[in-house]
């Protein structure tokens, strides 16, 4: 299949355009580059053995991306392009609903008029807040979300939906991420944050590697195991794959499609500095600090639908996640500058 990426230059999409090249497709890229690196492209073309046609464009841009469209005909678009940060969505939160909604919309409806009415669509388990049932299934309701990040992820799938319950022709599938870490094992790409990282793995290679002092443990006295916080970590490479398996999906016209994202297992904070210790013989300093607003106790989810439905499964353990995330910060101490 012909597949468009958008955000096909992030963390998520470079991973994902090796995998949809080892299963025969073909890929376009457009990025704004807002949060990525053309170098993460070049490292990727040199992964895969061929060139990744880029269009630097934003997805808001219709003429940009109506130009896109007249060049290449596409079977499918899988849809990466957003704001992610959760903090940054609660102190911007027009920039985020603006950029995640129109870039959206602006794509939804470039994508019908040219007949291309196949979408898949990185949502989050962030859809469902502090989640009713653990492990989540997919029929877990939705629940509050406590960030504008949060909120644009779960509209757009209602918005999604709305528009394949008006035109049977669309096929829409929901896949709900959970914690995405590790690296391609070539350790040339990876996640590259901007600034003080967010989000505890790429803390914590930061921290072995001696560019922050010490982790802080967001708060030990949750109802979990050792008292922190419990979530589903996947490989980025599991997760790139689950992409080339919800092609089926959209092969099979199924219509509207949601899928759990996750290995099915919770570990804590103190599990993955643990395993990160292990995996690497490297020591992470860490203090227990106060809990970080919204954060909830525990999220993992229940993966047996998509193993069902698409034959996909998550393949790699968490020493796994570990030792990728750490060969991709070794080797690249400074992300993709070169
Ligand atoms: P990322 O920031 O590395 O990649 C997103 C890409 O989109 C970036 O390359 C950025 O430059 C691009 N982009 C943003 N706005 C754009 C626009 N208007 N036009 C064109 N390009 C634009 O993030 P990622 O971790 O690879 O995440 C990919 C998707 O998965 C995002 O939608 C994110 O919200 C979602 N997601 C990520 C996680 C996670 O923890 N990483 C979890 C759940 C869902
Ligand atoms: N944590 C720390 N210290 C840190 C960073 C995180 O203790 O420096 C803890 C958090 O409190 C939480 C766990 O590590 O218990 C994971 O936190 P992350 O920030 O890595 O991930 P979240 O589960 O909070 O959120 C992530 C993404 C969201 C996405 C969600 C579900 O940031 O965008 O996973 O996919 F919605």
């Amino acid at each position: 299949m012909k597949i468009l990426l958008t955000g096909g230059a992030g963390f998520i999409g470079s991973h994902t355009l090796i995998e949809l090249s080892n299963a025969g497709h073909e890929a376009v890229v457009v990025d704004n580059l807002y949060n990525s690196s053309p170098i993460a492209l070049k490292r990727v073309e040199k992964i895969i053995g061929k060139a990744v046609p880029f269009y630097r464009a934003d997805v808001r841009d219709r003429k940009a991306l109506e130009a896109v469209f007249a060049e290449h005909k596409f079977d499918a678009c899988i849809h990466f392009a957003g704001l992610k940060a959760v903090g940054e969505s609660v102190e911007k939160p027009l920039e985020y609903y603006e950029n995640n909604m129109n870039g959206t919309f602006v794509l939804l409806d470039v994508m019908r008029k040219n007949g291309c009415k196949n979408i898949i669509f990185s949502s989050s388990a962030t859809v469902y807040g502090d989640p009713a049932i653990i492990p989540i299934t997919e029929e877990c309701p939705k629940g509050r979300c406590t960030n504008p990040y949060g909120q644009t992820k779960s509209m757009l799938e209602e918005v999604m939906m709305d528009v394949q319950r008006a035109d049977k022709e669309w096929n829409v599938v929901l896949l709900r991420y959970f914690n995405p870490i590790g690296a391609h094992p070539s350790g040339t790409i990876g996640e590259n944050p901007n600034g003080i990282p967010n989000n505890l793995m790429p803390y914590i290679t930061q921290t072995a590697i001696g560019k922050r002092k010490e982790l802080g443990v967001f708060g030990n006295d949750y109802d979990t195991h050792d008292g922190t916080g419990v979530r589903d970590y996947i490989h980025v490479v599991d997760l790139a794959k689950a992409h080339v398996a919800a092609l089926q999906a959209i092969e099979r016209k199924q219509g509207i499609a949601i899928y759990n994202i996750g290995t099915g297992h919770g570990y804590s904070v103190l599990d993955v500095v643990n395993a990160f210790i292990k995996a690497n013989g490297v020591n992470v300093p860490y203090s227990i600090k106060p809990r970080r607003a919204g954060d909830i106790a525990t999220c993992y989810c229940d993966p047996s639908k998509a193993r069902r439905e698409l034959g996909w499964e998550a393949l790699y353990g968490i020493e796994d996640m570990c030792r990728d995330s750490w060969n991709w910060q070794r080797n690249n101490p400074n992300g993709f500058e070169e």
